[in-house]
């Protein structure tokens, strides 16, 4: 393993590597700063919330592959969080997310202060409807809201060609192309296939809060998605002790198989592609 960086604003030397492998990232905390960074190429971006896992390296390996400049973001959003004690609860870990974004092809990280984003005085929402209605939109309200302002907020600072999210979060795709599309923002929302963990998990910063026993119980989720049948998806659930919120076939970028549900304390949502 590679040492770790010291987390302080600029480029990271990583110790023990030499020169020329070194691994540079811009590590920038202002929006100022960002706006201020050289252009190389078309530029890729991808926001996070950070606790970064394979699922987010996907996002950043497919910005690799078409982009000159990677930039992620990691920033904890609270006003996307309708439960205090799920925000409170959220993993932060920001030495974590500099060695994974580095490691994993990550140009420049922006890891801004909830006051850089929302100064005193902030008072500009972007409200989205169609695909924001229902399923997530009903559970948490207010969520899409949050989302999309901060990513159009991010989309303005950083000015990419190409944004990146995963099929993780299906609805919320549907959301934000939705935004570019009403919005006429100048940028492509590109789609990742959902990563998963070997026995079927779909990887989430939120799996780190299950006990070995309730994850364990989590798996009827994919399991039961696998079944491609909402009736047989909510009989698996329950036969699993697992409470769902929603199980539903919706238009969300593809006919899709959507499930949220609780396992204890934890809220986990997943979904399948139906047309492919
Ligand atoms: P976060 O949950 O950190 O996810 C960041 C991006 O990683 C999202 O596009 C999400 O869909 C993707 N992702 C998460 N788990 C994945 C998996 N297992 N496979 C593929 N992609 C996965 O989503 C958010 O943050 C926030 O809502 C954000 C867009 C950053 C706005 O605050």
């Amino acid at each position: 393993m590679r040492g770790a960086p010291d987390g302080t604003v600029g480029t990271l030397p990583l110790p023990g590597i030499p020169a020329e492998l070194e691994l540079q990232m811009q590590v920038v905390t202002t929006i100022q700063a960002l706006r201020a960074l050289p252009r190389e190429g078309s530029v890729g971006l991808v926001p996070t919330m950070g606790a970064l896992h394979e699922g987010h390296a996907a996002l950043f390996r497919a910005a690799r592959g078409e982009c000159g400049l990677v930039v992620a973001s990691v920033f904890v959003n609270a006003p996307q969080f309708s439960d205090p004690a799920d925000l409170a609860a959220y993993p932060r870990d920001r030495e974590h997310d500099e060695r994974f974004a580095a490691e994993h092809g990550v140009d420049v990280l922006f890891a801004p202060e909830p006051e850089e984003m929302y100064p005193a005085g902030f008072a500009t929402w972007v409200e989205p409807g169609g695909a924001a209605v229902g399923l997530e939109g009903e559970q948490r309200p207010g969520h899409f809201r949050a989302v999309a302002t901060v990513c159009v907020k991010l989309f303005n600072v950083v000015r990419p060609e190409r944004a990146y999210f995963g099929r993780k979060d299906a609805q919320q795709v549907a959301v934000l192309k939705q935004v570019v599309r009403d919005l006429n923002l100048p940028l492509e929302i590109r789609v990742v296939p959902t990563v998963r963990d070997a026995d079927g998990l779909a990887l989430s910063s939120r799996n780190a809060r299950l006990s070995a026993a309730e994850r364990d119980r989590a798996l009827a989720i994919p399991r039961a998605l696998a079944t491609r049948d909402p009736s047989r998806v909510r009989a698996e659930l329950a036969a699993a002790g697992i409470e769902a919120e929603y199980v539903a076939v919706a238009e969300l970028d593809g006919r899709t198989l959507a499930v949220a549900a609780r396992v204890g304390e934890t809220r986990l949502i997943d979904n399948i592609l139906l047309d492919s």
